[in-house]
């Protein structure tokens, strides 16, 4: 995100550093501070005494070790945030996907079926879901989510849910915490506010088990919360507590930002599909209709000088799709596109 920091978390690492607290965190601030924010925004009543500090989101592997076994199958809904891959691979565990929908919702149907076949032998299973969805910006609504619960109840799937990207959802899609649902007590959410306070060079994280999950985060490794940065907590905590109406502003901006990159496609760029996100300031634009082949972002690269994701990165329903970062100056947004356009016209000529 290219974004002024929050003056607020700024004072809090300036004091920090102007008294001398550069040592261990302390306390359950942070927990405390995330509680206080979501009972704010979304009516979520969470106990912050059951609430781990975790080293950043990758403790979503941590909370799947608590969760499953090696050997088990994490199910995961590509096209995905990329790392869950490699996640999920290197601690023993088999991904198995379902994909979204064409429109980018959740299959339940897909995962039903995918969920019986993974426990058909009485194997665990567990699945990782991103709620809101990164690339696509999806944010899954109330039903969708108390229906997935209830299939992961029935077939006994434990899920564990990355709720990075919840302060950033936009007005028409409100987003609702996994743990709110009927039927998701035994799910596990990790969240954080480095993704909407841009603070992923400050690292912190939080796990925080439904009622049944409770007993499974107490097993966690006492090393694991040792991981968390101080000056993360501190950044963290004062995002969460003091910097509420930066937010605001910021992802009205975002909202902004969202709207230009659509209408900039539509004059210059007519042949990408673009489904304005619901949440996230991530824009998964299907570029197969421009003839660019499998990967578009190498045609951009190359010919345009504009860096996009791939979306081979992101699994099957990838290809052909490129995701661009729109949390940024509305001339850069103007230029990117400008750029692509470029790309196209000389791949063409
Ligand atoms: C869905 C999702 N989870 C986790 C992360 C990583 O977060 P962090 O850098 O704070 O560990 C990201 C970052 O892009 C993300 O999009």
């Amino acid at each position: 995100m290219d974004a002024v920091l929050a003056e607020p978390i700024a004072a809090a690492l300036r004091t920090a550093l102007e008294i001398g607290d550069t040592g261990y965190p302390y306390g359950p601030g942070y927990a405390e501070a995330f509680a206080d924010f979501a009972a704010e925004r979304w009516h979520w009543q969470l106990h912050a005494s059951e609430v781990a500090v975790l080293p950043e989101m990758t403790g979503v592997v941590e909370m799947l070790k608590l969760v499953s076994r090696p050997g088990d199958p994490v199910i995961m809904t590509p096209p995905v945030y990329p790392p869950f891959y490699q996640f999920v691979e290197h601690m023993d565990r088999t991904v198995v996907t379902t994909a979204l929908t064409p429109d980018q919702r959740l299959d339940l149907a897909g995962l039903e079926h995918t969920f019986a076949r993974c426990t058909a032998l009485g194997q665990g299973a567990a699945m990782l879901l991103c709620s809101p969805h990164n690339p696509t910006g999806t944010v899954h609504t109330a039903d969708e989510l108390g229906r997935l619960a209830g299939l992961a109840n029935a077939y006994g799937v434990r899920v564990v849910v990355d709720e990075i990207h919840a302060p950033l959802t936009y007005p028409e899609a409100p987003f609702t915490p996994y743990l709110t649902v009927p039927g998701a007590e035994d799910a596990v959410v990790v969240t954080s506010a480095s993704k909407a306070w841009n603070l992923a060079g400050l690292k912190a994280a939080l796990g925080i088990p439904g009622v049944a999950a409770v007993p499974d985060l107490a097993r966690m490794g006492e090393e694991v919360s040792h991981g968390a940065s101080h000056f993360g907590i501190i950044a963290h905590t004062a995002a969460l507590t003091s910097a509420r109406g930066w937010l605001d502003d910021h992802r009205a901006g975002l909202d902004h930002n969202r709207a230009l990159l659509g209408d900039l496609l539509a004059e210059q760029l007519p042949m990408v599909r673009y489904r304005k996100p619901e949440g996230t300031y991530l824009a998964w634009l299907d570029c197969r209709d421009l003839g660019l082949g499998d990967d578009p972002a190498l045609t951009f690269l190359d010919q345009g000088r504009v860096a996009l994701n791939s979306g081979l990165a992101f699994g099957s329903g990838g290809a052909g799709h490129v995701r661009l970062n729109f949390a940024t100056a509305p001339d850069i947004i103007t230029e990117a596109v400008r750029r692509m356009a470029t790309a196209v016209a000389l791949h063409g000529s």
